[in-house]
Formats: structure tokens, sequence, C-alpha cells
């Protein structure tokens, strides 16, 4: 089943948002390398393109998504950036223009990992740099919800390719990894009126691909669950950075 992100972009805005720290961990590399073409691929609402404007106006960030209704909302957003149509397939900038190229919550929903490897590379200047958030295996098993939406481990194992695979996937294309690193991990989330909406909203792609009966009944036990709770341990995410190392 594909996602149809026009259709989650009218809630997407209300209940995500960038996470401190991974921007955080993005602009200490961009003003470390003196980066300046900046690209957010599958910006989504442009939530990161925002909250890395703030922080400094020395970089220059591009955005692009497939999603006209997530786009629109980018745009609006983020006044004067460019957010462009694209995929990865075809990302709408010339050969070597960025600096900088980082995707957060999106390598999962790529379909051909091979092709995006080799239109990022194409985009890239060599000793650019790559960052992927994503999730590994073992998060994806120990997502708070994960137990009460059984299937979501399943049907996220196969539409997460693995750390392994995007690995070896990139440094085909001469993309290498430099480091990797656990986010997030154990940091506790807030058990709030916004995480219930999140949940009800269906504002996490996955809970709009487990069976509907799994989701209903799920969700009545998550929130007789956390009704006694102040929070769930976050099971964090991986942000893996590369290397272009040669045309
Ligand atoms: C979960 S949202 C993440 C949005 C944003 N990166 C963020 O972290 O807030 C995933 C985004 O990936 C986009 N997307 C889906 N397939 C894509 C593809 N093949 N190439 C680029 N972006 C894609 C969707 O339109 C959606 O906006």
């Amino acid at each position: 089943m594909i996602i149809d992100f026009d259709i989650i972009s009218k809630v997407y805005d209300s209940i995500r948002e960038a996470d401190t720290n991974i921007v955080n961990l993005l602009v200490n590399r961009i003003k470390t390398d003196g980066a300046t073409n900046i690209l957010d691929f599958g910006c989504g609402t442009g939530n990161y393109i925002k909250s890395l404007r703030k922080s400094s106006d020395l970089f220059s960030i591009y955005g692009v998504d497939p999603s006209k209704g997530m786009r629109k909302i980018a745009i609006r957003k983020n006044k004067g950036v460019q957010i462009k149509d694209g995929n990865h397939i075809k990302i709408p900038f010339s050969n070597s223009f960025f600096d900088f190229i980082y995707m957060t919550d999106v390598i999962h929903l790529v379909g051909d990992i091979n092709v995006l490897f080799l239109e990022i590379s194409r985009v890239l200047k060599v000793k650019g740099v790559l960052a992927v958030l994503t999730l590994s295996y073992d998060q994806i098993e120990r997502k708070y919800f994960a137990k009460y939406f059984p299937s979501s481990i399943i049907i996220n194992k196969k539409r997460y390719p693995s750390i392994e695979i995007i690995k070896n996937s990139a440094q085909n294309c001469n993309i290498n990894v430099i480091r990797i690193e656990i986010c997030n991990e154990n940091t506790k989330i807030d058990v709030n009126c916004k995480l219930f909406d999140s949940l009800h909203k269906k504002g996490y792609s996955i809970l709009r691909l487990i069976p509907e009966d799994e989701y209903k009944s799920g969700l009545q036990q998550l929130e007789r669950d956390l009704s006694s709770k102040n929070h769930v341990l976050n099971s964090g995410k991986t942000l893996i950075w590369f290397q272009k190392s040669s045309e």
C-alpha cells in the first residue's frame, strides 16, 4: 500500500515537529564544514528547514518533496526558500550543487534506494556530506507502541532498509559512511494531549498500514496503559553520516 502524503499533510504539521537534538547535530556539522548549499530531501511540511534557518543565515537551504500537500505547507512556512517537486528518481538541481544533504524519516518511503543514492551522488559535491535519519530493526522492535500494534514490527521491517543495506547501497555510489550515531535512545516522551492526538490522527504513517481492527484495539489498550504514566521511553533513531569520496 502506498502512503498518500497529500492526505497526511492535513494533520502532519499539527502533530510533528523538528527534533531539537537532530537539528543541533545537523547545524553543527554544517557550520564546521562551512557548507553553503543545503538540501532537505523529503522535506515534508518544512519543519527542519524552518529550524535550521533560525540557527544561521550563512547557508541557503532548499527543499524537495513529491507531495503537493506537504510542499504547500513547507512553502507557506518558509518564505523565500525554493521548495521543489522531486523524488529519489529526479532531484531538480544541477550536478554537484549541494555541500550538504539531509533526510529525516524518508528513506523507508523511497522505493529503490540504489536509484536514490545515484541521484544523491549526482547532486552532491565531492567531499560533500549526507546525513540519513532512520530506524534500525532494534529500534523498530523497541518502539513504545510496537507491542500494541504487533504488525507494525513486521511491516516496518519490510519497508525500512537495514543499516547494512543502506551503507552498501551508498558505498556503490562513492558515498561512504563516516559515522553512525544513535540519537534520543531512552529519552522521555511526555504522555500528553499531543501524543494522544498523533496516535488518533494516525500522524505516523505505520498506523495507516496496519489492519484497522488491530489499530482500534491496540489504541484502546495503549490509552488505558498510558493514562497512568507521565512518559514513555524513546527507542531512538539512527543517524548515518556519509561523505562523497569521488565522482
Ligand atoms: C514522514 S515524512 C518526513 C518529512 C520531513 N522530512 C520531516 O522529518 O518532518 C516523509 C516525507 O517523505 C516524502 N517522500 C515520500 N516518498 C519520497 C521519495 N520517493 N522521495 C522523496 N521524498 C519522499 C513524503 O512526501 C513526506 O513528505
